[in-house]
């Protein structure tokens, strides 16, 4: 089979951090080479398995530093590019959102730019339900490729800007394109800034899960390993210029989640504090997934066993999340919720 060479953009972050594994391991006659800004959001001791192999390269920089990137693709000349690098978190894009601007918007546009200057046979950027807004708390209603997008926060915004540049470098100058949005990611390597990780953490040293508003909001929770396959599956098999929404029907109210994994691990719901709601909370996401099981996906883990194996993961995997939580995000813990305990 021929060579090809991948980049995956925000490799060294939680979703795009499995991906980089997932096809380094899967594809060794693929180049995957792992483009990253290392933000906080990102580290490569998660690739201490894959890094002496072959297949594998890493290089750091700005997705919105122009004159790096078109040297980078002019010298690499890749054959698909899976876009994840971004700010992807919603809270942090209520204190500072100018820089998702700079990284989602015009990171993307970048991006895309030197991914047309060198005619590559597939884009697939990387993106959210939270663009289509916030669904009532209705179960029969889901959100479809259809669905107008109404984002409410700065973040999801900036994701449906950067959706709207992809769409127009497809209709404007025909760069071959897919977009895929996702629900709720969970699994290893998430940071633990996000309620699944931030959960497990705390409960595991015996601190305060901060639960906003009543605890009723809802979101569907997909394993990350089973995004990534669709990923796969997208770049190789996206029908050129579709939209395809990636989600494994896996509702929860936070409450629910936060109460399963204070059970599994033995703790008291004495743990819970509820505390000041989010901004402009979205009330909940639902995804239907037909069109991307029309093209072959579908997902190997329910929420049990997906949550059952993160919850092993961030037990045998106490380095990794300890090292996160002992350095600047104590900062940025302290400012963004203000705790009991
Ligand atoms: P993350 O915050 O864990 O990782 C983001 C990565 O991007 C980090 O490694 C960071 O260093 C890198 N990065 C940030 N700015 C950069 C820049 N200017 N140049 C190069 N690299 C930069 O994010 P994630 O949760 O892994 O999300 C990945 C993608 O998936 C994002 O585009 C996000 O919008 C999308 N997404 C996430 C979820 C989810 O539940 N986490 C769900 C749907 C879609
Ligand atoms: O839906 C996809 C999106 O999912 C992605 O696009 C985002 O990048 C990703 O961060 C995630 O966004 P959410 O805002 O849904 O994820 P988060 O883990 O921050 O919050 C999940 C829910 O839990 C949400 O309703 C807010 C609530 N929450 C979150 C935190 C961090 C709390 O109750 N307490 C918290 O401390």
């Amino acid at each position: 089979m021929a060579r090809k060479k991948i980049l995956v953009t925000g490799g060294a972050g939680f979703i795009g951090g499995n991906f980089v594994q997932y096809m380094v391991n899967k594809y060794p006659h693929y180049d995957i080479f792992n483009l990253d800004l290392l933000t906080y959001a990102g580290d490569l001791t998660k690739h201490r398995e894959i890094e002496k192999k072959d297949n594998y390269f890493f290089v750091k920089v700005d997705i919105a530093d122009r004159e790096s990137i078109m040297s980078l693709f002019e010298k690499e000349k890749f054959d698909y590019v899976a876009h994840f690098a971004a700010e992807s978190h919603v809270d942090r894009s209520i204190t500072e959102p100018g820089i998702f601007v700079q990284t989602n918007v015009l990171g993307t546009q970048v991006l895309l730019d030197a991914a047309k200057q060198i005619n590559v046979t597939k884009f697939v950027h990387v993106s959210t339900d939270e663009v289509y807004g916030e669904l009532d708390i209705d179960p029969t209603t889901f959100f479809t490729e259809e669905t107008p997008l109404q984002p409410n926060s700065p973040y999801s915004a900036s994701k449906a800007s950067s959706d709207l540049l992809v769409r127009a470098y497809h209709e404007t100058f025909g760069l071959p394109m897919n977009i895929t949005r996702c629900s709720n990611n969970y699994g290893p390597f998430h940071f633990p800034e996000k309620l699944i990780p931030l959960t497990i953490s705390r409960v595991l040293n015996d601190e305060k899960v901060p639960v906003y508003g009543d605890g009723k909001n809802i979101r569907d929770w997909l394993h990350v390993i089973d995004h990534c396959a669709a990923i796969d599956l997208v770049l190789h098999k996206g029908i050129n210029g579709e939209v395809y929404n990636v989600g494994g029907h896996n509702e929860r109210k936070n409450i629910e989640v936060v109460k399963t994994i204070i059970s599994t691990l033995g703790k008291s719901e004495d743990l819970i504090e509820f505390v000041t709601d989010r901004l402009g909370h979205d009330k909940r996401y639902a995804i239907d997934p037909t069109k991307l099981e029309k093209l072959g996906w579908k997902p190997n883990y329910t929420f049990e066993t997906g949550i059952a194996q993160t919850i092993d993961w961030y037990l045998n995997n106490k380095l990794w999340w300890e090292q996160i939580i002992n350095g600047e995000y104590q900062n940025y813990f302290k400012k963004q919720y203000s705790l009991n305990k």
